[in-house]
């Protein structure tokens, strides 16, 4: 008789019993956006939006932040308030939404893609170190999934090659290095407020940055080139990249709630990684002794496939995790992102627009780039699973450990 659930077994989990929900709201929220509604303040530098722009800088720990459009713009404008320009190469981790590298070509720079450290999936600093050349200008780092990178190696590398430091915190909101908030160590950094992120209001970013310079920058980026404090003999040429007073209403609501919810992910997030750290073939992430609170937009781990029946690979053990655990559809697991150099959404070569000469074109193929601990987590050994999961109990948590195990023990079946 079948043992595991995908094959027609009985699951550890009954459909019948829910996982948390996300995005989820308070009824503050909802007054907040009537209050917005019935005033005449809806956009444009409105008091909702800049008060939450000081809340969350103060709580991220960083000098200076304002709202934008999103978190890929986010990344963007940060790169162009450094005064990365054509040509320039920016370092960019192999192993991330494709946004973090789609940033610096649309500035017309050229992203480097460098693989990952196996057990964080973070940059690899020494494989960084490799590919810096005269061109580089700036080093972006991902907080990714549920690791930091080593926040001491980074900055030193910086150093050491002058190099701009950016962070892309699209994962982190809420995640600290030794008491030091993600976001405070760049020079800039970007957050997303996507409707899957730790803190959200459907579509919505922020950039934080160390100096009033990059600041004004920024403001001006964002804003339609406009000065900031209505100063126009320095307007520079940009876009409209603001966001709205509803959207700081919601931000404004999920920012009251964000910290108790990310000690409840971590803290749910140890007790997991203690669990599966005791089936054989399952390697939780490295969580670096330096990190004080570990925020998670995803959590993961990996699979260590000699422990496990010969033809056994991440996917059918994601397939058999969802089939064991009935997570709702936003919350699947899955392998982590595909690797950047073979990414079905970063396709720098589909847009005539950075065609802007034929050795940029060819620096800019992702194929020229070799990522092979990306790939082996895409396609062998990474597992990934939402942060919605962990807002659940220490009882949800011991069943997806269950599961694994469950699947460990059978990975015969999968075959
Ligand atoms: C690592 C990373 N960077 C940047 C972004 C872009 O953020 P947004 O969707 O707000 O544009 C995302 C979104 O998923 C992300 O995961």
């Amino acid at each position: 008789m079948a043992k595991l659930a995908v094959n027609g077994g009985a699951p550890v989990r009954a459909k019948s019993l829910a996982w948390p929900k996300w995005p989820i709201h308070g009824s503050d929220d909802v007054k907040l956006i009537t209050e917005v509604t019935k005033s005449d303040r809806w956009s444009f530098d409105g008091p909702v939006e800049w008060k939450f722009a000081e809340a969350f800088t103060k709580y991220q720990g960083a000098k200076h932040g304002l709202c934008c459009a999103n978190g890929t713009v986010g990344i963007q404008l940060a790169l162009e308030a450094l005064g990365i320009a054509a040509h320039d190469e920016v370092l960019v981790p192999g192993m991330t939404w494709q946004a973090t590298a789609a940033a610096a070509l649309d500035i017309n720079a050229v992203p480097i893609l460098v693989d990952v450290e196996p057990d964080t999936w973070c940059i690899d600093i020494a494989k960084a170190e490799a590919l810096v050349t005269k061109k580089t200008k700036a080093l972006i780092i991902v907080h990714l999934y549920g690791c930091m990178p080593d926040m001491t190696r980074v900055q030193a590398f910086c150093k050491k090659h002058k190099l701009f430091l950016i962070e892309d915190c699209a994962h982190q909101h809420g995640s600290f290095w030794k008491g030091q908030g993600v976001g405070s160590f760049g020079d800039a950094a970007s957050f997303s407020f996507q409707e899957s992120k730790v803190l959200s209001c459907g579509e919505g970013g922020f950039n934080t940055c160390k100096t009033k310079e990059t600041f004004e920058r920024l403001y001006s980026l964002r804003n339609c080139g406009r000065g900031y404090c209505g100063d126009h003999s320095n307007a520079i040429q940009s876009g409209n990249y603001r966001l709205t007073e509803w959207q700081a209403a919601i931000l404004t609501g999920g920012l009251n709630r964000l910290d108790k919810q990310v000690k409840h992910r971590d803290a749910n997030a140890v007790y997991l990684n203690s669990l599966l750290a005791q089936i054989p073939g399952v390697l939780p992430m490295r969580r670096r002794r330096e990190v004080t609170q570990q925020s998670y937009f995803n959590i993961t781990w990996r699979l260590d496939l000699s422990k496990f029946k010969k033809g056994v690979t991440n996917i059918k053990v994601c397939k058999a995790l969802n089939a064991e655990l009935h997570v709702p559809g936003y919350a699947d697991f899955e392998p982590p992102y595909e690797p950047l150099n073979n990414c079905s959404l970063y396709r720098p070569q589909t847009k005539p627009r950075y065609k802007i000469d034929a050795a940029h074109w060819k620096a800019i193929n992702p194929k020229r780039f070799q990522l092979p601990v990306c790939k082996d987590a895409r396609e062998k050994t990474g597992i990934a699973i939402h942060h919605s999961v962990l807002m659940g109990t220490k009882k949800d948590m011991e069943d997806i450990a269950k599961a694994m195990a469950k699947i460990a023990e059978n990975s015969s079946d999968l075959v």
